[in-house]
């Protein structure tokens, strides 16, 4: 299936099973806003609980807190979002449309990408098992060319937004000949820079209210309590702090359904380490992060890490985990050496210290930070479009299933009693008021067993449990695996064991170490 193709298929799959909805919807929807249904609600909750548990229960160093969204104007001064929280803009004089300019040069490259992943593919056929993908990428001459040019145009558009050379970025597009995506129109205006944070106001009456932002990152939430959280929790360094939560951005081009969102939960955490240790926390940190990812079972090939060219002000390294989208490679998240850049700025801008007194040392010093930061509603959906297939069956038919890992899936178990008689319901419905205190379940009688199957797989429920007459008889019921759609005949005192074996934390995250 095309990749568009791909990726309209979950859109409407994820409205039609009850997991995403446009915001509004009745009104005609509010653009880049989405609201999680009653599966999406579920589904986001374990991802967000998946995080968590791997990174505050697992690690006595790192401490949780929920920090308000609305922060004292000044944090936003100090953090450098109000003079430097931009996006570089153009507008196509045609069509009207206004996209980010280092975005389309950015497309521009992933097109020249993907003609190096079809040289690989055709390599890879040609030369069998004997392939050698490093070898090749390293030696092909064309592969050589195609990533010599991705490189220098990267470069380039680094450098002219490290320069605010907002000309030279509009240059780069018109040499490139890069096309507006909807109309495929030239006509350019010139790069504009904007401000991407949400303003409101404080208080009652027009003379007194308070002007403040909508916070674009949970990151400020925890730098401003750093000391409140050392103090009162008594933590030595190295130790973080971590937050779920939402932001709020006023993206430009806000497509591709929950990727850019206005709205939106980021989960953050804030590691903070002596100076000088960073490079070692940021190689520690991308190390565990990924394994976090790999750990879901995802595929490794669909994960890669883009090491920054240009690097955010505070920042001095970062890169982000890129995942394979149906819409190609995009960043999922990032982790940033942040220095002491916003410890310092909060020092600078409230007046007040904050360091930390390091006892081995006898001598206080402003902590660096190393931060891992992953949008939520993109890694849920990094989750739902690679669990979504059409799978061709034996016998020539194709179910859709929703192979979602198992420790993620929003229900665990459907009961399903075979027939609506003879005490079968009664019999499932028990096995419901048992298992609910450990798993969400549910209970479906309508229709033909088969098409209850195909509609659990189609939702993304890992086991069904059918009772059938056999069960008046021995008390076992019939347990059938969502991936496998294998069968087994198990009593119904060992269902629970059964089901917690495969949708435990601990079995997934375990798989880190
Ligand atoms: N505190 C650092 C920070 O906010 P970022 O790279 O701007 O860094 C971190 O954002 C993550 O938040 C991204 O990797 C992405 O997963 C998510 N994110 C950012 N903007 C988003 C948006 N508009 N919609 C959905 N997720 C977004």
């Amino acid at each position: 299936m095309a990749n568009e193709d791909q990726f309209k298929k979950v859109i409407s799959h994820a409205k039609e099973y009850g997991y995403v909805f446009q915001s509004s919807e009745i009104y005609d929807g509010l653009s880049a806003v989405y609201d999680y249904a009653q599966n999406g609600a579920e589904l986001k909750k374990n991802i967000r609980d998946y995080w968590w548990k791997a990174m505050v229960q697992m690690n006595d160093n790192i401490v949780g807190i929920d920090a308000a969204i609305f922060m004292h104007p000044t944090t936003w001064k100090a953090s450098g979002h109000v003079d430097a929280f931009n996006d570089p803009l153009i507008d196509n004089k045609d069509s009207k449309k206004r996209y980010r300019a280092d975005v389309l040069v950015e497309d521009y490259c992933a097109k020249i990408e993907n003609k190096i992943e079809k040289e690989v593919k055709k390599a890879e056929k040609r030369f069998g098992d004997a392939f050698n993908k490093d070898e090749f990428i390293s030696t092909n001459g064309r592969v050589l060319g195609y990533q010599e040019k991705i490189d220098s145009i990267l470069k380039r558009l680094g450098q002219s937004l490290e320069k605010e050379d907002l000309a030279d970025v509009k240059a780069l597009i018109e040499e490139l000949e890069i096309a507006d995506p909807m109309t495929g129109s030239r006509n350019w205006t010139d790069v504009k820079q904007f401000n991407l944070m949400f303003g409101t106001k404080l208080g009652a009456s027009a003379e007194s209210a308070m002007d403040l932002y909508l916070r674009p990152e949970t990151a400020q939430g925890i730098f401003v309590n750093f000391l409140n959280v050392q103090k009162t929790g008594r933590m030595k360094i190295p130790f973080g702090i971590a937050q779920t939560g939402k932001a709020f951005r006023n993206e430009i081009v806000a497509r591709q359904f929950i990727f850019r969102m206005r709205e939106f939960e980021q989960m953050e955490m804030q590691f903070f380490i002596k100076p000088g240790t960073q490079k070692e926390w940021f190689d520690h940190w991308k190390e565990t992060r990924m394994k976090w990812h790999l750990s879901l079972g995802m595929g490794n090939d669909n994960y890669r890490f883009h090491d920054h060219e240009k690097l955010a002000h505070y920042a001095d390294a970062a890169t982000d985990i890129e995942f394979k989208f149906p819409f190609g490679f995009k960043e999922l998240e990032g982790i940033h050496s942040r220095t002491d850049f916003d410890l310092k700025q909060h020092e600078e801008y409230s007046g007040k210290k904050l360091q930390y007194f390091d006892h081995e040392d006898n001598a206080s010093y402003t902590p660096y930070v190393l931060e891992t930061s992953i949008g939520l509603d993109r890694m849920f959906l990094a989750v739902f479009s690679n669990a979504l297939e059409d799978e061709t069956l034996d016998d020539g038919s194709v179910r859709t299933v929703l192979k979602l890992p198992a420790v993620l899936a929003p229900t665990k178990a459907a009961v399903l009693p075979l027939v609506k008689k003879d005490g079968l319901p009664e019999i499932a419905k028990s096995i419901i008021e048992d298992l609910k205190w450990d798993f969400n379940v549910t209970y479906d009688e309508k229709d033909a067993v088969g098409r209850r199957y195909r509609r659990q797989d189609a939702n993304g429920t890992p086991f069904c449990i059918t009772v059938d007459h056999d069960t008046l008889e021995d008390n076992t019921v019939t347990i059938r695996h969502r991936d496998t759609m294998e069968q087994q005949r198990i009593n119904i005192a060992d269902l629970r064991d059964i089901i917690k074996k495969e949708v435990d934390v601990k079995h997934w995250l375990q798989k880190m170490k």
